[in-house]
């Protein structure tokens, strides 16, 4: 069986480093790895106007912001098909037939959805495309028979619905779609990359983010005012790693060599660790090695956003290139449906006799 990576994010604003560490990166290592025999990622365009239905210039204007972040981060178009969700017409066609596998009250359980609704405050008042949105993702991951989905922790459920659908489907109308396996990051700390303000989650509307194209000064100012330990008053104070702001993103961006460029006096992050918990260690030498990495890590980033934003015409072409090659597997994938469901009409005659 072919190796199919599917993965996806909403246009709803510039990429931030909890999207980075959280996916981005490792979706760089998945693509040249060269395990995988294809790979897509999705501009979830749709998903995103469950819940901007209203505002569709930011939905509009932010696959561009996407877009260059992809390629920024190193997402290379060679080995990486780059669509807009909305362009595939097969996705909202699985849906409609993936809808009568689920039932609502299966829908209002989904704990993302529980808990988007209350952010969102809904409260009774849910628009249906917004309920049904995880089916709509399950059309998103099986349309192109993924065989693997990497994303974050907060998409576990949307995953396992999606393995439902498919165990139903095929149990219902015989062996066709590929049931897909989540991918979670490694780094315990890049699973949920909490926001600079110590908060669980980086958010746009929590104002918590670093974002990929923040300007040197904007990421370092952020920095300098994270939150830390609130207990470790005096430098000589004992402090604490856990929940720990500045710890918790050396965890996931620090890298071996590291300390040998930006803080030498220490061989590696366990020994860091230790002398701010025994005491004796300030936040603001920890948080300038931080800054130091993270310029380093995103200088790059940004580097490269610059480039590509110089040549539009290439980005818009990276987007019609992909989009092209996710059609042609959604066309494949419809047909196999179509003939497991029963309703290839015009392609299988059987049905024409009395
Ligand atoms: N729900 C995902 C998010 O909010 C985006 C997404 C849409 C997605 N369709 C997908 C992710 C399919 C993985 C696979 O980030």
């Amino acid at each position: 069986m072919e190796k199919i990576i599917l993965t996806g994010d909403r246009p709803t604003g510039r990429l931030h480093i909890g999207h980075y560490v959280g996916s981005l990166r490792g979706r760089v290592q998945l693509q040249n790895s060269g395990e995988y025999d294809k790979v897509f990622i999705m501009i979830a365009d749709a998903q995103a106007l469950t819940d901007n239905f209203d505002n569709p210039d930011k939905v509009r204007s932010n696959i561009l912001q996407v877009t260059l972040d992809y390629l920024s981060c190193g997402i290379d178009p060679k080995k990486t098909n780059v669509f807009i969700q909305s362009q595939i017409p097969e996705l909202p066609e699985l849906t409609q037939f993936y809808l009568n596998l689920v039932t609502v009250s299966r829908l209002e359980r989904n704990p993302t959805i529980k808990s988007e609704i209350q952010m969102r405050g809904f409260d009774r008042a849910i628009p249906a495309g917004f309920l049904c949105y995880p089916v709509s993702q399950a059309a998103d991951i099986t349309f192109c028979k993924a065989t693997t989905v990497p994303v974050g922790e907060d998409q576990i459920p949307m995953l396992e619905q999606a393995r439902e659908i498919v165990r139903t489907f095929n149990r219902i109308y015989g062996e066709t779609l590929v049931e897909p396996e989540i991918l979670l990051p490694e780094n315990e700390a890049s699973l949920r990359l909490p926001g600079t303000d110590g908060k669980a989650k980086m958010s746009k509307s929590l104002g918590n983010c670093i974002y990929l194209s923040d300007e040197p000064e904007v990421i370092k100012q952020k920095i300098m005012t994270m939150y830390t330990d609130p207990l470790h008053i005096q430098v000589s104070d004992p402090g604490h790693i856990e929940g720990n702001t500045v710890f918790t993103y050396l965890d996931a961006f620090c890298r071996p060599d590291d300390f040998e460029r930006f803080l030498p006096e220490y061989a590696n992050l366990d020994e860091l660790k230790a002398h701010y918990q025994k005491g004796g260690l300030g936040d603001v030498k920890v948080k300038r090695f931080l800054n130091a990495i993270m310029q380093d890590t995103l200088g790059e980033i940004r580097a490269r956003r610059k480039e590509y934003e110089k040549d539009l015409d290439y980005v818009y072409d990276v987007l019609v290139e992909g989009t092209k090659v996710a059609r042609e597997a959604g066309k494949e994938t419809m047909a196999d449906v179509k003939r497991a469901m029963k309703i290839d009409y015009f392609d299988n005659t059987d049905w024409l006799k009395l």
